[in-house]
């Protein structure tokens, strides 16, 4: 693969980002009165404003080439063709079949349609999810669930959490949710505390049906279940999501409560398939549907629209510029609307388990800096812990605003209040404060109340947080971490990274169970890790607090 930094697309970036390094963006919008016209994108309810970001025309130009000569096209064209393009793991990325709701759209991987089997799983969840709903389907005393707990982690937690969040007022009020992820007993006793067994559905959302701290605490749950309720009601009480059926079923499910998926679907991209169940549970599965409906929509914009009018592409670059020409090293997520307080978090697995590769697809080292550190948080609540560094710390770190313009519930005040917050940090954060606007503030406090101002952000702002928008929305930022994967020549749907850590802790299990085993694992091992382990030991021998 060509090295990135040697392309001349990319030589005419850095000479452009050094003539651009003087100009702030105050001046770039007294400059053009039209700027936010300019460099703001409306597609159905959502609307992009990425004019407060250190970019011009012909920023976009140069990079616009740039993802032109990195091919963004014949990628985008591979992955909705079905083409192994996750190399590492020999496997297609069509998360977007899981989203296609058009009937006569036949979807390949390896020449065959996957569409029949991605519509007789949707079938089945909606049949399964309208008998729980319906108390058609019951515990094992006969009563209908009233309380459904997702155990999963990664991919299959963090999406259907924060989207149940978003969703929260579609979800039906005498159907409590709840997700379980922390193998930490504290989490699982925490929820099973307040819950009767026999009305409570766990939902088991394992890709693998291996992950270790899913399959603790869906052992703690069964073992929970069945004190109360005996061995026999685990099939009453049990659902699963794997692409490993047989697992599941040894595991003590009913098939008609097992939902399979594909190894073509990565965790962090699975929220489309059956690891929607606990939402479907919730909401049901029209409000599902529009989850879909809001995705394919941005589907059929990637897919079609040039890249200079390409959405997705379009937040991408400016994500690559930021990183690779302004050197930032971070980037937060704000959502202004408590529905979408988890979406950093999901947003942040997305993003950093994609792009987070230290080496090419053909093996070589990067060249550049890869995906930013993505944080965020509810910005009224950031506002006031993290936003000074934003404000006024050395580093920049660029700044997705997510707005909504209506709430579920609240007043216009409470709307209006929230909306003014989020338009005027931007406006600060782009703005900043200098000396001169600062008459009358004591010689020695002056600096410290300056504000250097020129700090990138991009708003994106939606009509209300529903099932659509916010599908649209989850799609948006999965295609934009693809097309900077493929600017920087990475595997955006690998995750050998979190590998190693893995295999340690399995070797160091005997370790920490003590024993005559635990010489053993620890020998060879480093001081800090063998010390570790034996300060635990000691606390462990002193018995629980
Ligand atoms: O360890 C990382 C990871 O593999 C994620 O990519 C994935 O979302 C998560 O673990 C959970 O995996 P599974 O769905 O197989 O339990």
């Amino acid at each position: 693969m060509t090295d990135l930094t040697a392309l001349p697309a990319w030589d005419a970036l850095k000479t452009h980002a050094h003539a651009l390094r003087e100009v702030s963006l105050r001046t770039l919008f007294a400059d053009d009165p039209d700027r936010f016209a300019r460099l703001s994108f409306t597609f159905g309810p959502l609307l992009a404003d990425y004019s407060k970001n250190r970019i011009t025309a012909e920023t976009l130009g140069l990079l616009t080439e740039l993802a032109g000569v990195r091919n963004i096209e014949s990628a985008r064209a591979a992955m909705f063709a079905g083409e192994r393009i996750n190399r590492t793991e020999n496997r297609a990325v069509m998360h977007v079949a899981l989203r296609n709701r058009d009937e006569a759209r036949p979807m390949t991987v390896d020449g065959v349609d996957v569409m029949p089997e991605v519509r007789a799983v949707r079938a089945r969840l909606k049949t399964f999810a309208e008998k729980v709903r319906s108390g058609a389907w019951t515990g094992a005393t006969g009563q209908a669930i009233r309380h459904v707990v997702n155990i999963g982690i990664g991919g299959s937690h963090l999406g259907p959490m924060a989207v149940a969040a978003a969703l929260k007022d579609a979800q039906r009020a005498d159907i409590s949710l709840d997700f379980v992820s922390n193998p930490d007993r504290a989490q699982v006793d925490d929820v099973l505390g307040g819950l009767d067994p026999a009305v409570t559905l766990f939902v088991v959302a394992s890709k693998t049906f291996t992950t270790v701290e899913t399959m603790a605490n869906a052992n703690a749950a069964k073992d929970w279940l069945t004190a109360h309720l005996g061995a026999g009601a685990v099939a009453k009480h049990f659902a699963a999501i794997s692409t490993n059926v047989d697992a599941a079923v040894k595991f003590g499910l009913s098939p008609e409560a097992v939902f399979p998926m594909w190894d073509w679907v990565g965790g962090r991209y699975s929220i489309w398939s059956a690891i929607g169940l606990p939402l479907i549970l919730a909401c049901g599965y029209d409000t599902f549907d529009q989850l879909l409906a809001g995705a394919e929509a941005m589907d059929r914009h990637f897919k079609t629209a040039p890249l200079e009018h390409n959405l997705p592409v379009i937040l991408a670059l400016i994500g690559v510029w930021n990183v690779n020409f302004l050197e930032t090293a971070a980037h937060a997520i704000l959502p202004y609307d408590h529905r979408l307080r988890l979406f950093p978090f999901h947003v942040q697995q997305l993003d950093m388990e994609s792009n987070g590769k230290g080496v090419t697809l053909d093996g070589a080292p990067v060249a550049t800096d890869t995906g930013p550190v993505i944080f965020g948080g509810g910005g009224s609540d950031s506002q006031h812990s993290f936003f000074q560094l934003l404000h006024q710390g050395p580093r920049v770190v660029p700044c997705d605003f997510i707005i909504a313009a209506k709430g579920t519930t609240g007043t216009d005040a409470s709307r209006d209040l929230l909306m003014a917050n989020a338009i005027a940090q931007t406006e600060a954060l782009m703005k900043g404060r200098s000396a001169a606007e600062l008459p009358g503030v004591d010689d020695a406090l002056v600096p410290h109340r300056v504000f250097t101002g020129n700090r990138p952000t991009t708003t994106l702002l939606i009509e209300d947080v529903s099932a659509y928008t916010v599908g649209m929305l989850i799609a948006l930022y999965e295609h934009k971490v693809f097309v900077q994967g493929v600017i920087w020549g990475v595997n955006s749907f690998d995750q050998w990274g979190v590998e190693l850590g893995k295999e340690l802790a399995k070797s160091l299990e005997p370790a920490v169970a003590g024993g005559a085993l635990a010489e053993k694992a620890l020998a060879d091992r480093d001081s800090s890790t063998a010390g570790l382990v034996a300060a635990y030991l000691k606390v462990k021998q002193q018995g629980p607090s």
